[in-house]
């Protein structure tokens, strides 16, 4: 496909994107001007506004046959999922597996309907099986103060890595201090497209897509930082922590898209 199409492509969606959440955005900035003084949290808004507008549920039906494919027979036990955003991985947990949902998600903006998603398929704070966490991936000391150094089953991310500051730091340290031996790291994510052509034009539109999708970057190997992971062992050794990977590509994709996404089973030593 000729990169004038690709090009296209990403102006469309970026078009799409911007109808969706520019105008409740709007709203709200001047409803609080003083939102103007900070442009992280007008991008934290614009995000949640998109992930509401019906964007979110856009993404999840087009990700629908990978997410049932990939998380309903694997996730197991206690879930950790990373950038829950509106929580539309609840849809996929398999409740007789899954006892407990640890939603980790920074942007407060996105709790209501968060909370509403995990209550709706069963998982309450009142008992302890679902608990909202208000932190990024990397905050790992914070995770793991939060579950009482309690390691999870499961860490699922779907499309969060990407906005993760540091994230090679980030899946290390979570792989290494938050998933318990022989837990599963489960992994659906836009990355660094493997075509030179497309991977350049990821580099070139980041710096305005990191900027307006609140830290979502398209050129971000995050498939590759968790397929090579290696962490020390009590020896002081580098190794690779699975004993189990397996990475593959979403069904029919064409391999020109600027949001090329990967899948991965991993399981821990
Ligand atoms: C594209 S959305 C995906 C949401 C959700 N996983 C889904 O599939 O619908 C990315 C999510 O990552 C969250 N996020 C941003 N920075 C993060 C960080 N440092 N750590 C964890 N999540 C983060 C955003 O707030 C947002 O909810």
């Amino acid at each position: 496909m000729k990169a004038t199409t690709v090009v296209f492509g990403i102006l469309m969606h970026n078009w799409f994107c911007i109808k969706m959440g520019f105008f409740p955005t709007l709203k709200e900035v001047i409803a609080r001007p003083s939102l103007l003084l900070s442009p992280a949290e007008i991008s934290r808004i614009f995000m949640a506004k998109l992930w509401a507008g019906g964007f979110g549920d856009g993404i999840d039906e087009a990700g629908r046959s990978t997410k049932e494919h990939l998380i309903t027979p694997n996730a197991y036990g206690s879930v950790l999922d990373l950038g829950a955003g509106h929580g539309h991985t609840t849809l996929y947990l398999d409740h007789a597996k899954v006892t407990r949902y640890i939603a980790l998600e920074p942007n407060v903006n996105m709790h209501p309907l968060l909370r509403k998603a995990a209550f709706d398929a069963g998982y309450h704070e009142s008992d302890g099986s679902f608990v909202l966490l208000p932190c990024g991936a990397e905050e790992t000391s914070k995770i793991l103060a939060a579950l009482d150094s309690k390691p999870v089953d499961t860490i699922v991310s779907v499309l969060t890595l990407c906005s993760v500051p540091g994230p090679q730091k980030a899946i290390h340290n979570l792989v290494r201090d938050v998933l318990a031996p022989g837990g599963i790291f489960l992994l659906y994510e836009h990355v660094l497209s493997h075509r030179s052509d497309v991977a350049w034009w990821q580099r070139f539109c980041t710096p305005l897509w990191v900027y307006v999708m609140d830290g979502c970057r398209l050129d971000c190997p995050t498939d590759i930082y968790c397929a090579d992971l290696e962490v020390e062992d009590d020896n002081g050794v580098m190794s690779s922590p699975w004993k189990e990977k397996e990475l593959w590509g979403q069904v029919d994709e064409p391999e020109e898209h600027l949001l090329w996404h990967q899948v991965g089973k991993f399981v821990k030593n």
